[in-house]
């Protein structure tokens, strides 16, 4: 039986702001981890993402310096795909909402769920600014939360309880514009009925309940107990965005959030029709099969956990007829939303306009991108909020990168190296001590598996750590190094063992450290590469021109299998995977905060 394709849906970074650690170990390196780690099963897999580039985050951002929105989208994208290039985030394709692909896809989403009945139009009170003469919808207005009182809620939503607001509600409101007091004016939009959607919502979350993370079951089902759906406005008083696609609809667009959902299918279309065929998108949308998992922090879940499976489900088998694909069959609706929720920085919330944060992209200019992925899996926020604190990077690196799994490979490789002048050495009959390491190791697809297959990715990393321990406590037990000068035979048979252990070990570690796995893979003398390769590229359409970035798996060769490792391989020199790191980084780090 052919194994089920893998969808992996990743959070559209709006492009107005540089990409975080909490960032990225929210939503970008979990769902990196997952799909290298579904690939090396085997299993077709679809990671899609790009630039949430319209809506008020970015006219906003456009304002304040004195730019226009466009300019803003770019320039961030562009730094998007640098960072993502060099922190290994191996998107199938990362493309951006402003691109014709994404237009067409999100207005015939819009075109289908209103000729199914699902949308209504209503005239509706917004905040408008008298000054300006314009409506300030969403972030051109904050206030005070009126579900829990937060005072930095915008009008569409609240960080604080991750409630999404009604329009026109919000307490003690201001504009952003000027800090004036914004008034209620009537304006006509377009509503997505989530009432009549309701009983179906429900029934798709308690399906999922007993599998789903608690906070994001909380979050949504817990949400609707409490205050029943109702209709929610899904176009805007706004230049920048997408077009409502009706006649004497000027100078409305879509909600940012209604159509940036979207991307995840409009972006799976784009990658059908760049890899000429268009029909591809259907093995992970139209597909029983096909399994769909949503990676996103905690502010995002109920766009994720309610309103884009009620898009997907009032859409019906509409979307097919109007892009003229057949047969027509309902959408998979996402089989997991695993939420993270936030990493804090020192102590504190990590903050731009505060210079509170660790960005990536300065990161990676004095430190490895392994470096950097193991220390956000093991201080994930996968339950619970969870701290970024420079002290603890330096410690966690040294004492177990680099002393548990790093000094492993290089001492091993580095003797093999030198005294089987190069060769993997052949290990004669193996032993019962060394056929029980070989079998521990190897039971570690098994446990590490399972643990990633849920999506417990700290779990899953210490299990492999934990296995690189038992290989170093078989190296104390077996000291090769002295061996070496009484019994060479025995020597090899041990150093063989070890090689082995440490070949499947890194396949284990790969999803985590794609870089320096990739390296070892190398000096272990395999030829062919273990991942693809990832490109930049440039999409011309008529709505201008796009880059995207692309992965490329036709040549990875890993697999989620245990080592083989042959005797007599050639190997490489090897050089050591990982970097200490002095003590003086944690004050030096944390002198550039704040
Ligand atoms: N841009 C949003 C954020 O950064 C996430 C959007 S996810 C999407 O919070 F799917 F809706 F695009
Ligand atoms: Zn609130």
């Amino acid at each position: 039986m052919p194994e089920e394709p893998i969808l992996v849906a990743v959070a559209w970074p709006y492009a107005n702001a540089e990409i975080h650690v909490g960032n990225l170990t929210g939503a970008y390196l979990p769902a990196d981890i997952f799909a290298r780690y579904q690939r090396l099963r085997g299993r077709k897999v679809l990671m899609v993402s790009g630039s949430d580039s319209h809506g008020t985050p970015i006219t906003v951002r456009a304002d304040a310096e004195g730019s226009i929105p466009v300019d803003v989208y770019q320039r961030f994208h562009e730094g998007f795909l640098d960072l993502f290039l060099k922190a290994g985030i191996t998107y199938d394709l990362f493309t951006s909402t402003h691109c014709e692909n994404h237009f067409d896809i999100a207005q015939n989403v819009f075109l289908a769920l209103k000729e199914n009945g699902f949308l209504y139009k209503a005239t509706q009170e917004q905040w408008y600014a008298p000054i300006q003469k314009r409506f300030l919808p969403d972030r051109y207005v904050e206030g005070t939360c009126y579900k829990c009182g937060y005072d930095g809620a915008r009008s569409d939503q609240c960080d604080q309880c991750g409630s999404l607001l009604e329009a026109g509600k919000l307490l003690n409101p201001r504009s952003k514009i000027d800090g004036s007091t914004p008034e209620l004016r009537e304006t006509e939009h377009f509503f997505l009925d989530l009432g009549t959607l309701q009983s179906e919502v429900v029934k798709f979350l308690q399906e999922r309940e007993d599998y789903w993370r608690p906070n994001v079951v909380r979050q949504s089902l817990g949400q609707i107990q409490a205050d029943s759906l109702r209709g929610r406005p899904i176009t805007r008083d706004l230049e920048w965005g997408i077009p409502v696609p009706i006649e004497g609809w000027n100078g409305k667009c879509l909600y940012v959030w209604f159509e940036a959902v979207i991307g995840y299918l409009s972006a799976s279309l784009e990658w059908s029709k760049l890899n000429d065929q268009p029909e591809a998108w259907r093995d992970w949308w139209k597909n029983t099969d096909s399994r769909t998992y949503y990676f996103i922090g905690k502010d995002n879940i109920p766009f994720h956990a309610i309103i884009w499976p009620a898009e997907l489900m009032g859409m019906r088998t509409k979307f097919d007829e109007l892009i003229g694909s057949e047969p027509a069959v309902d959408f998979v609706l996402p089989y997991d939303v695993p939420a993270n929720e936030f990493m804090n920085l020192e102590g504190k919330k990590i903050s731009g306009s505060r210079n509170w944060a660790v960005y990536v992209r300065d990161f990676l200019t004095r430190y490895d991108p392994d470096a950097l992925r193991y220390y956000l899996t093991v201080a994930m926020p996968e339950s619970k909020d969870t701290d970024w604190d420079w002290k603890s990077f330096q410690t966690r690196n040294n004492d177990e990168l680099v002393a548990t799994w790093g000094n492993l490979a290089n001492r091993v490789l580095s003797f093999t190296y030198k005294h089987w002048e190069g060769f993997v050495p052949e290990p004669g009959n193996l032993e019962v001590g060394d056929l029980a390491l070989i079998k521990t190791i190897d039971e570690g697809f098994e446990s590490v598996g399972k643990e990633l297959e849920a999506v417990h990715l700290r779990a899953a990393l210490a299990e492999a750590m934990r296995l690189a321990s038992v290989v170093n406590k078989y190296l104390d037990q077996t000291a090769p190094w002295k061996l070496i000068k009484t019994d060479r035979d025995a020597a090899a048979r041990v150093v063989y063992t070890a090689l082995r252990a440490i070949d499947s070990l890194k396949v284990m570690f790969s999803p985590f450290l794609p870089f320096t796995s990739e390296k070892l893979h190398t000096f272990m003398g395999y030829t062919e590469p273990m991942f693809g390769e990832q490109s930049v590229e440039t999409i011309q359409d008529s709505i201008g021109e796009h880059t995207a970035l692309r992965y490329h798996p036709e040549k990875a060769t890993g697999s989620w299998t245990p080592s083989q490792l042959a005797p007599g391989q050639v190997m490489v020199q090897p050089v050591p995977l990982f970097k200490k790191l002095d003590a003086s980084i944690v004050e030096e780090e944390r002198g550039r905060l704040g």
